[in-house]
């Protein structure tokens, strides 16, 4: 089987001046999961490692550069899930930790469990050896500045973040030589949320899907919306129709805003490493290998 990967940083109205910080961005993380793939790697390794590259890059809302919720913290959710055996590991709104994509991954591997939250994940993490760390190692004065902007908007709704202006949550998807599928994403989630507001990504079928029968999806934007239609399963089970992986992209997304007005995007491949996305946001970032190894990183229009 020829491996095949796909990463995003985000759907939504991406400012010019940060577009170069997105594509290097994904870029790097593309590349580091491809080389995991092309030395015989696992699908799972390969989409923690893109994602955690991702964390650790203040450009996105993940990790470091996390958005502020509305009482200036930093809860963090992501998932990952192995196709294999339809195994997975999430996380919601944990605090203070670098890489809660690793820590997703030593849930599913270390636990009978699938989702941790809050206090728990995080005294889960610190069992596990992971650093916990003060807020102020994830918080960026990109995302004080626009937390004190939106303090100041007293008629502030969650979803005008989302009209057009998602934010960077990451995610990727991958087949190995194996033929196995993995997806995994992360997110700060939306700026100016409450407190323990958990969205799509740590929810198995929303945020990400991986089924070797079919293919994987990560997905990104409004997570209110993206929950409502189960955006990654609604993807993956395009694919079990059998539309062609674009076709199926498309229909998610499609399907998100006919039914309930939604905006995002989605990244997918299938059990034969075809990779498409789709997005109705103004912009999506996005990173691939060609079938060459190359990789290809743009903003999407
Ligand atoms: N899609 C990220 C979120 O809504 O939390």
């Amino acid at each position: 089987m020829k491996p095949s990967i796909m990463v995003h940083g985000g759907a939504w109205k991406i400012p010019d001046e940060t577009h170069a910080d997105h594509i290097g961005g994904t870029y790097v993380a593309a590349k580091a999961g491809w080389a995991i793939l092309a030395g015989g790697g696992s699908a799972m390794d390969a989409v923690e490692t893109a994602v955690s590259i991702m964390e650790d890059d203040s450009t996105f809302d993940a990790g470091i550069g996390s958005v502020l919720n509305r009482t200036g913290g930093i809860e963090m959710d992501a998932m990952i899930m192995d196709g294999q055996m339809l195994a997975l590991g999430a996380v919601g709104a944990v605090r203070g930790i670098m890489n809660p994509v690793k820590l997703a991954r030593l849930i599913l591997q270390d636990t009978d469990h699938s989702l941790l939250v809050g206090e728990g994940a995080r005294r889960f993490a610190e069992s596990k050896g992971m650093r916990l760390c003060a807020e102020a190692e994830l918080t960026v004065p990109r995302e004080i500045e626009r937390f004190r902007l939106l303090q100041q908007e007293k008629d502030y709704h969650l979803s005008d973040g989302f009209t057009p202006d998602p934010m960077d949550t990451v995610g990727a998807v991958a087949v190995d030589v194996a033929g196995n599928v993995a997806a995994a994403t992360s997110t700060g989630g939306a700026h100016y949320k409450l407190p323990g507001r958990v969205g799509d990504s740590p929810l198995v079928g929303s945020g990400a899907y991986a089924d070797n029968h079919t293919g994987a999806a990560s997905a990104t934007g409004h997570g209110e919306s993206i929950m409502k239609v189960v955006l990654a399963k609604t993807a993956t089970d395009a694919l079990g129709r059998g539309l062609s992986v674009q076709e199926a992209a498309d229909y998610a997304v499609n399907h998100m805003f006919e039914r309930v007005g939604g905006y995002g995007g989605i990244i997918l491949v299938d059990c034969d490493g075809q990779t498409a996305f789709a997005y109705n946001t103004p912009h999506m970032a996005v990173a691939w290998a060609d079938e060459n190894g190359s990789i290809l990183a743009r903003i999407k229009e």
